[in-house]
Order: structure tokens, then sequence, then C-alpha cells
């Protein structure tokens, strides 16, 4: 292969190597399981040697603290009042999961002033090209700061449980998200489920109601995890599921919807760190 030829190549590969993902992870009903679902297949990723961000941003309850056990010093309040940078914000979580720590007493971000927007995405464009796979942990339902959050990533996963209000409110959610932002395609992950059929039944209820009611919509089934006592038992010891219960069923699951997410195929279109910011900040 002659010299040029190998340059030209490298230079492809290093651009095709960082184009980032930016994966949101919601619910219409809260305590299904999203910070679960971020929290290990952060670490799942992180074991096939990926970069990846958790975007907290579940204002209010900073749940992959307690997952992670980790208290850190600083959040994006102290991004958005300017008082940190976003290197003494960000937080090295286990095995290298950076962690972008929630605010709590932040209403909504899209009325923050337009100098704090300005401060932030300053702030968090530093981030462009430094990570392969950003995951935001979301709110559940639909509040401003869930739909521009989801409206402003790549890719919507939506968790969903066995229980009939978890799935109206997934509904619900998809209807809003696909009606007043356009958007089509979404992932689905069942959780809590008691078998493989519990999980086609509940994928299937939402494909029916959203092939009648909504306009061109998508559904993917992504991945099905079962009810497990051992989470629980997990979330009491501080320890993260993948690694408490490291030969089970939800950590083999992991490592297969860490592949899954490694190959899907995001909304590229839509750009990176830095469209992120701007359409969740700036909407509206
Ligand atoms: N696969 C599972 N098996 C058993 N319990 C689970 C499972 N996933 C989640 N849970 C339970 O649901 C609770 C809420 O999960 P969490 O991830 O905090 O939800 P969310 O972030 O959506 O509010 C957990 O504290 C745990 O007790
Ligand atoms: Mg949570």
């Amino acid at each position: 292969m002659d010299q040029a030829k190998k340059l030209r190549d490298a230079v492809a590969h290093q651009k095709a190597s960082r184009p980032i993902k930016v994966i949101a992870v919601t619910s219409g009903k809260g305590g299904v399981g999203k910070t679960q679902v971020v929290s290990n297949l952060a670490l799942a990723l992180r074991a096939k040697k990926q970069d990846v961000l958790i975007f907290d941003g579940d204002m209010g309850l900073a749940n992959i603290d307690i997952v992670y056990n980790i208290s850190p010093p600083y959040n994006l309040k102290h991004l958005i009042d300017g008082t940190k940078k976003i290197d003494e914000v960000l937080f090295k979580g286990p095995d290298g999961v950076m962690i972008l720590p929630a605010a709590s007493g932040i209403q909504e971000l899209t009325t923050l002033s337009d100098s704090n927007k300005v401060a932030l995405i300053d702030q968090l464009d530093q981030l462009e090209g430094k990570f392969d796979i950003v995951l935001i942990d979301t709110g559940a339902g639909i509040s401003d700061n869930v739909m521009y959050l989801n409206s402003a990533a790549q890719s919507v996963v939506v968790v969903v449980t066995p229980e009939p209000t978890s799935i109206t409110d997934a509904y619900a959610l998809m209807k809003v998200m696909s009606t007043r932002y356009g958007e089509k395609n979404f992932q689905i992950i069942t959780n809590q489920v008691k078998n493989d059929a519990e999980a086609k039944t509940i994928f299937n209820a939402l494909l029916n109601a959203t092939d009648q009611f909504l306009d061109s919509v998508q559904l993917w089934h992504l991945h099905s995890f079962t009810y497990d006592e051992k989470v629980r038992q997990a979330i009491t010891r501080q320890q993260p599921m993948i690694k408490f219960d490291k030969d089970g069923p939800i950590a083999k699951g992991y490592v297969e919807l860490a592949n899954k997410i490694i190959s899907l195929e995001t909304n590229q279109q839509k750009g990176g760190m830095q469209f992120f910011l701007k359409q969740a900040l700036m909407s509206r």
C-alpha cells in the first residue's frame, strides 16, 4: 500500500472512529429501571473499551450517585452558575465511566437565562470528540426537561415494565415526542418481566397502539430484562448489578445490550454534543 493511501485511510478512520452517539434513556413512569439501565450499560460499554459519559438528567433524584456509591462534589449547577469548569465538574466513576452529575433544584434547563445557557454550552462544547457514547438518564414523564433532552438525543430508549400504568405512560410519552417533537423512532427496553412471552406482550401492546394512533412511528424491541430479586440487593449494597451478580442473567444481558448499542445506528444527522446541547437548551 502506498504511503499516501495509508495516510488517507488513517485520516478517514480517525474521523469515522469518533462519531459520538447520544442516547437518551427515558420512561413515561418513574421507578421502571432507567438508572439501572444507564449505570450498568455504561459499565458494560467500558468493558468494551468505549469512552462513556453519563449525563444525569434526572434533576432532583441523583440516582446514579447511589447506584455507583459516589458523591461528586460538583454538578451541572456549578457549570451553569460559572463557578466550576467542566473538568472540575466531570466525575470519574467506576471503571472510568465519566459522570456529569445532575443539579438538584433546577426547574427547567430551558428557562435558564441566556448568559447561563451560553456559559453551559461553552463548557460542554469541550466534551466534543472525547466520548464514544453519551447516555442520558432522564427523569420520567413529559416535563420540558425530559422532552428537550429526549428530542436532542440521537436515539431515544424507552424503558417499560409490565405495570399497566408504565405501558400507558410510555405510550403517552411517545405520543408527545412524535407529535410535538417529530421523533419517530423508539427503542424499547422491557424490564422486570417474568419471561420472554410477557416481554413480547408488552412490546406488542405498545406496537398496536402506536401503529393505530401515531403516524409513521417505528418501535424496536431493543432488549428485555427479567425481574430479579438481586437488583434490590445490589442497590442495598451500593454495587452495580453487573458487578454484584456478574455471572447472572442480568449481567449477561448487559453485555448483549452493550453490543447492540455499539452497532446501533443513531440519527447522526442530529450531530454530536454541540447540537445536542443547543437543542436541549435553546428550544423554545
Ligand atoms: N430487572 C429488575 N429486577 C428487579 N427489580 C428491578 C429491576 N430493575 C429495576 N428494579 C427495581 O426498580 C427500582 C427502580 O429502578 P431505577 O433504575 O431507579 O428506576 P428509574 O431510574 O426509572 O426511576 C429499583 O430500585 C429496583 O428495586
Ligand atoms: Mg432514575
